[in-house]
């Protein structure tokens, strides 16, 4: 990311000033997706009744984590789930906030698509009337990109590999401008090398600008503030509940590693520990492994540049057989069924738990698994989100229920798979990093950003360092600035 210091380019500028006049469009601060309460309340009054999946762009200002289950009305706390001692097995509460509650893809990757294309707008980087905006990724990201390209009246490309989730291509297939602006690539989950290769051919025409979510340090950015003081919201929250409760750890199963971004605010406000987890069939980070897994949208077989590897505390894995068994479990009649005659779980619980998608499940998963680590009790909370709901895996579940329980999901299998795939947190591996734990892990983004990617050697090493990410964190500031600086020079447009 270029500093937030000048314009790169008038022209562009200019253009892109004014597509926002003629499109009526003004850009929310990042200040302001971190906290909606800041709002105009006339604005989100009147934000109520734009339908949140509408290609509009008042709907930028949903882009955060305080929507409503209607995803219209605005919440004072993040949505989210306290997952209790009876369904995981341990005493420490797991809360998980839910990103199906934003708007236009039904999960957090549209923020991180923002904060991607709007500071490149407002430096005169990304001309609209020109240029394509390019959203690598293994779906969600890619989802929110063309979303967010749309709405800013611009074409956005996907390149996604070729066996992600029917849900992905056919909401593609809705929001593309034109059907060539869909790209496969060979592959699934763990494919990202072949992403890379077919975004540097894209970048050969000038006029394709690719936003690469593993390098770009907007995506670690606005995680580290929105989702970060989304999460810290709702610790106080809980706390205001229970008194005495403390925000033991973070949890994210990482992909680009933004979301783990909440993990360095959470760190620096809360003493929060910071856990990477990612999937055991792929356990890049622990074993500088690779392999094939189905928790869609993480372990993509390498360290992402964004990642501050040097401040993570702790790596666990999961088991895609887990989170597939788990996605059977709760996102089933037959499942859910069980799991209420056994009478063991509030209902409101479970219906909750459909908002929780497979990396979601994983990430619950590690959070059990640090609790048993750490022998966390009543009073440690254990902070994770889940990026997506079960409605995006729902063409798939069908045949992976049928191949993991193929004498069907009856009571014993339902209660076997709570206590092996949850309450024992089966499969988890987990190490708590020293510093030569930390120096391997990000010594093997070497091979990835240097050797193939380009990079040079001091911009790879400088981010071993603290005060590398404390002066990209200040920087936030003044991007936020130029936003406000651009919707004045765009004029007063209304406001939604
Ligand atoms: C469903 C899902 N879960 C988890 C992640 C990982 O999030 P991050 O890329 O911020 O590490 C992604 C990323 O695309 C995702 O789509």
């Amino acid at each position: 990311m270029a500093a937030a210091g000048g314009i790169t380019d008038q022209t562009a500028y200019r253009r892109a000033v004014q597509r926002c006049r003629e499109l009526d469009i003004v850009l929310p601060t990042f200040a302001e997706l971190a906290d909606p309460s800041r709002l105009d309340p006339a604005l989100v009054s009147r934000l109520a009744g734009v339908d949140p999946d509408a290609r509009d762009p008042r709907n930028l200002f949903r882009v955060h984590w305080y929507n409503g289950p209607d995803r219209r009305a605005q919440r004072s706390v993040p949505d989210h789930l306290v997952l209790p001692p009876a369904l995981t097995g341990v005493a420490a509460p797991i809360a998980v906030a839910l990103g199906d509650r934003f708007p236009l893809i039904g999960a957090h990757k549209v923020l991180a698509a923002y904060a991607c294309l709007a500071p490149r707008l407002v430096s005169g980087a990304f001309d609209p009337t020109e240029h394509r905006a390019v959203w690598p990724s293994t779906g969600n990201y890619c989802r929110g990109g063309v979303a967010i390209s749309r709405i800013l009246g611009c074409r956005g490309v996907a390149v996604l590999p070729e066996d992600m989730s029917t849900e992905r291509f056919e909401w593609l297939r809705q929001w593309a401008e034109d059907p060539s602006d869909i790209i496969t690539t060979p592959g699934g989950e763990s494919n990202v090398r072949e992403i890379y290769d077919r975004c540097r051919e894209l970048a050969a025409d000038g006029r394709n600008v690719v936003l690469n979510q593993f390098a770009e340090y907007p995506n670690h950015l606005v995680h580290r503030l929105c989702t970060g003081r989304a999460l810290e919201r709702l610790a106080e929250h809980l706390q205001g509940e229970r008194p005495g409760l403390r925000p033991f750890a973070f949890v994210a199963t990482t992909g680009s590693a933004g979301t783990l971004g909440a993990g360095d605010y959470l760190k620096e406000r809360l003493g929060t520990r910071i856990v990477a987890a990612e999937p055991v069939e792929c356990a890049t980070m622990l074993r500088n492994g690779y392999g094939e897994h189905n928790i869609q949208g993480i372990g993509d077989k390498h360290i992402p540049l964004i990642h501050n590897v040097m401040n993570t505390d702790v790596v666990v894995a999961v088991s895609d057989g887990n989170s597939d068994r788990l996605d059977a479990l709760f996102h089933t009649e037959d499942g859910l069924g069980a799991l209420r005659r056994q009478g063991r779980l509030d209902p409101p619980l479970l219906a909750g738990l459909a908002h929780v998608g497979l990396s979601g499940l994983a990430n619950v998963v590690a959070a059990v698994a640090v609790a048993r680590h750490f022998d966390l009790g009543p009073d440690d909370l254990v902070l994770t989100v889940a990026t997506d709901g079960a409605a995006m895996y729902a063409s798939q579940r069908g045949a992976r229920a049928r191949r993991d329980f193929p004498g069907g999901l009856d009571d014993a299998a339902a209660l076997t798979t709570l206590a092996r795939d949850l309450q024992a947190a089966a499969g988890s591996e987990l190490l708590e990093l020293r510093h030569e734990d930390r120096t391997r892990i990000f010594n093997l983004g070497y091979f990835t950003w240097v050797e193939q990617q380009g990079v040079p050697l001091a911009d790879f090493e400088v981010r071993r360092q603290p005060a590398f990410w404390q002066r990209l964190w200040a920087e936030l500031a003044a991007w936020d600035e130029r936003i406000v600086e651009f919707n004045a020079q765009v004029g007063a447009p209304t406001r939604p």
